[in-house]
């Protein structure tokens, strides 16, 4: 609803960069929450070799048990379900108390039902309250799961994020390769970024982008960013830690932006006490889209602020 007021909504969570960092490296491990991510993914599925499987889970437990994470998300990515391998992932990195847990490879709904029955289960053994462990799904990685993203988004009230990823898809469909030579997507991949866009914002949940793996290449990661940012990502993957200072300052508004958004919203003040809910604004007509538009502007960067960053 659009009222008259210029306040602004409470900060969302900021969730820019997500780091993943191998489960069984506890050098990587100790080095990650000093990268200024807001949210680590300790990671037990494609980052670690079969052999590494079990020992990871343990790894990582004691890491969110022992590790100051400095106010970062803490997430666990498990192994997908059809490994065998998830719900032990669970059960054992319960114990360290993470945030929350990504999913790789969801297929439908009741992929993400499931998980959240394990969750509830596991809450009530662990004393968490029901419902507080999130879920960032990654719905993009199967041909089922594009096809059945927007249920995947509204199947949990657990579900935070969705983060849009093209290599495992490529690999399912047989896909020679996921980018043309001049870097842009390829209909397919277009199409699934698209749709994890609108049914993470259809189901009020962050889109995320995929990570950018040439970690030497800073232009390329911000251009990338950026564009995604201009869409209506709220964050990016990080593979490394070079690529999360980058990626916090693309996916916050810039100064100018901020400028901007206060602007438009004393003017849509001004124009409500007049009694007009559109009006114009610099030669253009402004109305609702455009005043909601400026005030997530705005909470995002108070978000920043009080992030510290
Ligand atoms: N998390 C935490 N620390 C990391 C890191 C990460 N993802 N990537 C690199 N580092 C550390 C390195 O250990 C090194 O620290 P050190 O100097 O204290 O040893 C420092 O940052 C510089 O690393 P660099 O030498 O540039 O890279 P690398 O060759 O050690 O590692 C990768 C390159 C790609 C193997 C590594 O970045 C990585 O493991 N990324 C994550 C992979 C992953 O989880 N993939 C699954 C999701 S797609
Ligand atoms: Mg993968």
């Amino acid at each position: 609803m659009v009222t008259g007021e210029s306040s602004t909504p409470a900060a969302p969570r900021l969730r820019r960069s997500l780091l993943w960092v191998p489960g069984d490296d506890e050098r990587k491990l100790a080095k990650g929450p000093t990268a200024g991510a807001d949210s680590l993914v300790l990671d037990l599925e494609d980052a670690v070799v079969p052999a590494h499987k079990v020992k990871a889970r343990e790894i990582v437990r004691d890491s969110l048990l022992h590790l100051d994470f400095r106010g970062a998300e803490k997430l666990v990515r498990i192994n997908p379900l059809e490994t065998g391998l998830a719900l032990d992932d669970l059960t054992v990195t319960m114990a360290g108390g993470p945030d929350g847990y990504m999913i790789p490879k969801v297929r439908s709904e009741d992929d993400v039902r499931f998980l959240d029955r394990a969750l509830s289960n596991l809450e009530a053994i662990s004393g968490r309250p029901q419902g507080s462990v999130r879920l960032i799904l990654l719905a993009t990685e199967t041909p089922e799961g594009v096809l059945n993203i927007r249920r995947i988004a509204q199947a949990s009230l657990r579900s935070a994020g969705m983060m849009w990823a093209s290599e495992d898809l490529s690999s399912a469909l047989g896909s020679r390769r996921s980018r043309r030579a001049d870097g842009s997507l390829p209909d397919v991949f277009a199409f699934a970024r698209s749709a994890c866009l609108l049914a993470a914002a259809a189901a009020g949940m962050d889109p995320l982008d995929m990570p950018y793996f040439e970690f030497h290449d800073d232009a390329g990661l911000e251009r990338e960013a950026l564009e995604a940012a201009e869409l209506g990502f709220t964050g990016k993957g990080a593979i490394h830690p070079a690529q999360v200072a980058i990626i916090n300052r693309v996916f916050i508004p810039s100064e100018e932006e901020v400028a901007e958004a206060n602007a438009l919203l004393a003017a849509a003040t001004e124009a409500f006490a007049r009694g007009q809910a559109a009006f114009v604004y610099k030669g253009a007509m402004v109305d609702a889209p455009h005043i909601n538009r400026a005030r997530k502007i705005v909470a995002r960067a108070n978000a920043a602020r009080e992030s510290g960053t």
